[in-house]
């Protein structure tokens, strides 16, 4: 009889998420019948979208929703032999038993060097996102100035690379002087720390002075009404995340980008990265290629143990991740 631990949503957050917010508990498992397997978490993602979705998807005392890396210990499940690494959809759980629907097995060549921790960001959903939002939304072209906030993290961070990769010029804002050292030595071309500059205006202006063709926007809110005022005509605006809104009680009201969007004929999309889930196959074959070639990094913010999921999830939320933020079990 194997033995789960289970982090469960306690009580629904309103306002900052702290501690009272989740409960450890522990589950007994049974043996996996015909067609199953059970999984042990190598390692778990804790993202900001777990703060929003909670709301509307879970009920307290369910489980935390969210991906991991997991290793299939015992199986009853030819088209995942013990020893296969996938990627789950099972929730904060240290071990699981499932049918196998919705695993997704690492690629077969993947190589030893490379963590596969790097399949829950660079190489995984954060990677996806960050590409599908210069491709598919964006349409990121050579020579175009390019504008991400919470450029330090699992998302911002490659999409600068990717758009250096693309040979554009890249400038990220970011919530520490560390994480803008970090950006600079990925290859940014200009970065700021949004929390000591004295205006965001100066800031965006200095780092571009021609303005944005493009804008990746992780965190709405004042940073993007400061932003729309920096974009070039015909600018385009990915809306990725809003970080800067998830946690308020009260939700925030203008000041209203109409006028600006009509007088500079901005395009603005909001996007989710599962509409192009039938390209990821390919994308993370080139996402890892990149990796492979030194041209990609993906730098990781790795916390110890199962235990301390709400304290690197709150983490996320309070900026302390360089990089995508991960739990080791
Ligand atoms: N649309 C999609 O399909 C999709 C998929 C994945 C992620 N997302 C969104 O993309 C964004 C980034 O996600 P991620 O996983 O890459 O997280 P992340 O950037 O690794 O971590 C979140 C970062 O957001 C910044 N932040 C936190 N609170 C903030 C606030 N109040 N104001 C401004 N910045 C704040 C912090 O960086 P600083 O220190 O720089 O402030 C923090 O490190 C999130 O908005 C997320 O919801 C969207």
């Amino acid at each position: 009889m194997v033995q789960a631990q289970v982090w469960n949503l306690a009580k629904h957050f309103d306002g900052f998420p702290d501690d009272s917010n989740f409960e450890l508990k522990v589950e007994e498992l049974p043996e996996p019948r015909d067609g199953e397997v059970l999984l042990e978490a190598v390692f778990l993602s804790v993202d900001p979208y777990m703060r929003l979705v909670s709301c509307f998807s879970l009920n307290e005392g369910d489980v935390m929703i969210g991906t991991q890396v997991a290793r299939v210990i015992q199986s009853n499940n030819s088209a995942f032999p013990v020893g296969t690494h996938v990627v789950a959809s099972c929730g904060w759980r240290t071990h699981t038993v499932c049918d196998g629907k919705g695993l997704t097995t690492l690629m077969a060549d993947w190589p030893q060097n490379v963590p596969m921790s790097l399949a829950l960001g660079a190489i995984g959903m954060p990677g996806l996102t960050a590409l599908y939002g210069i491709e598919e939304v964006l349409g990121l072209q050579e020579g175009d100035t390019l504008l991400v906030n919470a450029a330090a993290g699992a998302v911002g961070s490659v999409v600068g690379q990717i758009a250096k990769i693309k040979g554009c010029k890249v400038v990220g804002s970011a919530g520490s002087d560390a994480k803008v050292a970090f950006v600079k030595e990925l290859g940014f071309d200009e970065a700021f720390n949004y929390k000591t500059v004295g205006s965001l205006e100066e800031a965006l202006r200095k780092a571009s002075p021609d303005g944005y063709d493009c804008y990746f926007d992780n965190v709405g809110g004042p940073f993007t009404t400061a932003a729309l005022q920096q974009m070039k005509n015909f600018g385009r605006i990915a809306v990725c995340g809003s970080i800067s809104m998830y946690n308020d009680s009260t939700p925030q009201t203008g000041p209203y980008p109409y006028l600006t969007m009509i007088f500079k004929q901005i395009k603005m999309e909001g996007f989710m990265e599962t509409r192009w889930e039938h390209k990821n196959p390919e994308s993370l074959k080139r996402l890892m290629g990149w990796i492979n070639e030194g041209k990609l990094q993906g730098r990781e913010h790795i916390t110890k143990g199962f235990e301390n999921m709400p304290a690197a999830f709150i983490g996320v939320l309070k900026g302390q991740n360089i990089g995508k933020a991960i739990v080791s079990v």
